[in-house]
């Protein structure tokens, strides 16, 4: 079945992606593709509406991104975005240079006619705004629908042509009602009729599983993460006894995380596959014995996770399928998908344990946000502990004790984060952080216990917010939380004697401790 498309193209904005994400929540789907792509390919994808992305470029420039100016006549309605909105003014004949005052941040912007793209915004409406460049003048049979003090046209259309420029960015939260005006572009305008929805997300990639992998034998390395545990569970509904999962307990990881994996995944649990938990905590172990360096330890348990994979693989032959957790951010983000930013190549994209049999790779949430993973995950009837988890990186607890790792330090940290995290967790929802642990740092210091001198390790806590992980916020959270789990942690947990706070932004910090 054809699903119902608009395409986000990629002029290298910051907010690319939440674009795309904002587009499916009002249950269209929505893909995105850099302004390079040749509007044959577009056109290929037979979408319903384009959106032009915002960018740091001047649309004046002869270097600037640009597009086949065809796409204009295509008929096709296009919403464009900040940069998205002054390159189609400038390419259509209108004027756009630099503004005599720049605008930034969130600013009432006055609405002057009702048009189905702005259906129910009040005439006075907050929006962000971020651009050094503005619309001077709009292009000939454009009609300005918006302006605020500094900005002549803050919105303009040419309704005959289905063509829509914004300056704001609807896309995010700052801008009130931001969401309300792209769900009347992809439904009043483009006509979508919202037909992108989890369940049946999970019906179709069931149904095509089944058609792609027939027979065959699926090998799923499962590390207890949302998106493998969805992926796992996707495919065990689709194929059952033909999937094995892999699930290796490297020692590093949080309290009770193996016996909640294996509750689910294992015997006894919901789902009729072959599970294997492979106990290589002694192996990580021997080789992290007197290693301090982090890299060194990230070197380590990259590659002997890798061979107890193999081992494990080995034991059971040719397979036909690996499945990988994949999601879409990580397909944006290795530059497969959108323009802006090949910021980082992905663990995920292009890893792969390269001496297993196997004949392709099967990535059944490739197409999919985190958001929507959970979701998946939701309707997969996969417990909140596990879809609703945070972050945890790959190597674990290795890179939240600093110095060398020993079994009782892990002991340590693993009682700690799970105070830590029990206490944080009593607040709402709303107010908890993106990330969240307890890291051992190596500092033993003085302290007194009952009549007795102790000299035993300090604990760190951290919190924080964050939306993409590149940089992130210290979390204000109320002081009665810390000082919970402060209170606890000394109290419960052997060998703590001091708790510290870190309230470093990163940067300078990263997220974890090495
Ligand atoms: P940093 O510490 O670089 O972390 O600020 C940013 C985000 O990435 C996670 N992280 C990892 N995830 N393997 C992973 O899968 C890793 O080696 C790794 N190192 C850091 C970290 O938890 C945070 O969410």
């Amino acid at each position: 079945m054809q699903q119902e498309t608009i395409i986000v193209l990629d002029f290298g904005g910051q907010y690319n992606q939440l674009i795309a994400r904002r587009v499916r929540e009002c249950n269209v789907y929505c893909e995105i593709y850099s302004y390079r792509t040749p509007l044959e390919k577009i056109k290929a994808k037979n979408p319903k509406g384009i959106i032009f992305t915002g960018g740091p470029n001047s649309a004046y420039l002869p270097e600037s991104p640009t597009i086949d100016p065809a796409i204009y006549g295509w008929g096709i309605p296009i919403l464009g975005i900040c940069y998205g909105s002054q390159l189609m003014m400038h390419m259509l004949g209108g004027k756009v240079c630099k503004a005599p005052e720049r605008e930034y941040g969130k600013t009432l912007v006055d609405f002057d006619s009702a048009t189905p793209l702005f259906a129910g915004i009040p005439a006075q409406n907050t929006c962000w705004m971020s651009h050094n460049d503005y619309i001077a003048q709009p292009a000939p049979g454009f009609a300005i629908t918006a302006h605020t003090p500094n900005c002549p046209v803050a919105a303009a259309e040419d309704a005959a042509r289905g063509l829509y420029a914004i300056q704001f960015h609807p896309e995010v939260l700052h801008t009130q009602n931001g969401t309300q005006m792209l769900h009347n572009f992809v439904y009043n305008i483009c006509g979508c009729a919202g037909t992108w929805k989890m369940d049946s997300f999970v019906e179709h990639t069931v149904e095509e599983l089944r058609e792609k992998i027939g027979g065959g034998k699926v090998l799923c390395a499962l590390s207890g993460g949302v998106d493998s545990s969805v992926c796992a569970a996707l495919l065990a509904k689709a194929v059952g006894k033909q999937l094995t999962c892999v699930f290796v307990d490297h020692g590093l990881l949080r309290k009770n995380e193996r016996e909640q994996v294996c509750a689910v995944f294992g015997e006894g649990g919901s789902f009729d596959i072959n599970f294997i938990c492979v106990d290589a905590r002694d192996r990580f172990y021997n080789k992290l014995k007197e290693q301090s360096a982090p890299e060194t330890k990230r070197k380590i348990i990259g590659e002997e996770f890798i061979r107890v994979f193999e081992d494990e693989a080995k034991k059971l032959g040719a397979v036909d399928y690996l499945a990988q957790g994949t999601i879409y951010p990580d397909v944006v983000e290795s530059g497969l998908g959108g323009e802006s930013a090949v910021i980082k190549s992905h663990h995920n994209v292009g890893g792969l344990p390269d001496t297993v049999d196997f004949k392709a790779l099967v990535e059944p949430l490739r197409d999919l946000f985190k958001d929507e993973v959970r979701q998946a995950g939701r309707e997969l009837g996969l417990p909140e502990y596990l879809v609703a988890r945070q972050p945890f990186p790959g190597p674990g607890l290795a890179i939240r004790i600093i110095g060398d790792v020993t079994p009782e330090k892990v002991a340590i940290v693993q009682e700690a984060d799970a105070i830590w995290r029990e206490e944080v967790d009593k607040l709402p929802v709303a107010e908890r952080p993106s990330q969240y642990f307890a890291a051992l740092t190596n500092m033993q210091s003085v302290g007194v216990m009952g009549d007795e001198r102790t000299y035993d390790y300090a604990i760190a806590l951290r919190a924080v917010t964050t939306t993409d992980f590149m940089t992130a916020e210290i979390t204000p959270l109320p002081q009665a939380t810390i000082l919970a789990a402060a209170s606890r942690i000394v109290n419960e947990v052997k060998n703590i004697n001091r708790v510290l706070f870190d309230y470093t932004t990163k940067p300078p910090a990263t997220i974890e401790f090495e």
